[in-house]
């Protein structure tokens, strides 16, 4: 709804040339230092979470963490992270995905998931979609239904909802916040 986007948009920090010249960083740390606009965004993840049918709610390294695993546990859920390469221990799916320079490898742990267990997907940004692009195809790889993913906030002007769609298989995708 608008006024949870307002609260929420209010509360992200524009910064200037970081990490890089030209480039103009939107800063989430306000919102999560806001008791009432973290708490609000936490209700809304754990809400769609439920209304989706989650059992699980998976979140993205690192930035993912912090909105995913308080859903969780606000909606009664388990959380699963993906992160990023070397981290998690046992056997994993991994997934490379292109950067501007190079590429990243994402990881889950094969036994994360009941077979066609229903997860929702959470990130802090979907920019290029690089990201949650490749955490979908391990989610998919590691034998869970996708039932939806939320993003706090979509950078509108690049093309990653484009991207996204061939690895939704249909779930929806919602966004927050667009900037
Ligand atoms: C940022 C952000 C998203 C991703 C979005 O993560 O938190 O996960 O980039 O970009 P994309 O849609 O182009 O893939 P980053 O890899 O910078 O690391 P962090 O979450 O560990 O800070
Ligand atoms: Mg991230």
């Amino acid at each position: 709804i608008a006024a949870l986007a307002d609260l929420l948009n209010s509360r992200i920090r524009d910064v200037p040339d970081y990490p890089k010249p030209g480039v103009l960083f939107k800063d989430i740390a306000p919102l999560l230092a806001d008791a009432e606009a973290f708490g609000a965004l936490t209700r809304a993840l754990a809400e769609r979470a439920k209304e989706l049918g989650a059992t699980k709610v998976v979140g993205l390294e690192a930035r993912g963490f912090v909105l995913a695993a308080p859903a969780a546990f606000a909606a009664g859920l388990g959380f699963v992270p993906i992160r990023k390469k070397g981290k998690l221990p046992g056997e994993v799916f991994q997934k490379s995905y292109d950067l501007e320079y190079g590429s990243a490898t994402l990881e889950v742990q094969c036994d994360a998931f009941e077979p066609g267990e229903p997860v929702l997907v959470v990130d802090d940004v979907l920019a290029t979609g690089g990201t949650i692009g490749a955490s979908l195809d391990l989610v998919q790889q590691a034998g869970a239904r996708l039932v939806g993913v939320v993003v706090l906030m979509e950078l509108g002007f690049l093309d990653g909802r484009e991207r996204l769609t061939p690895h939704l298989g249909g779930a929806p995708l919602d966004t927050l916040v667009t900037v």
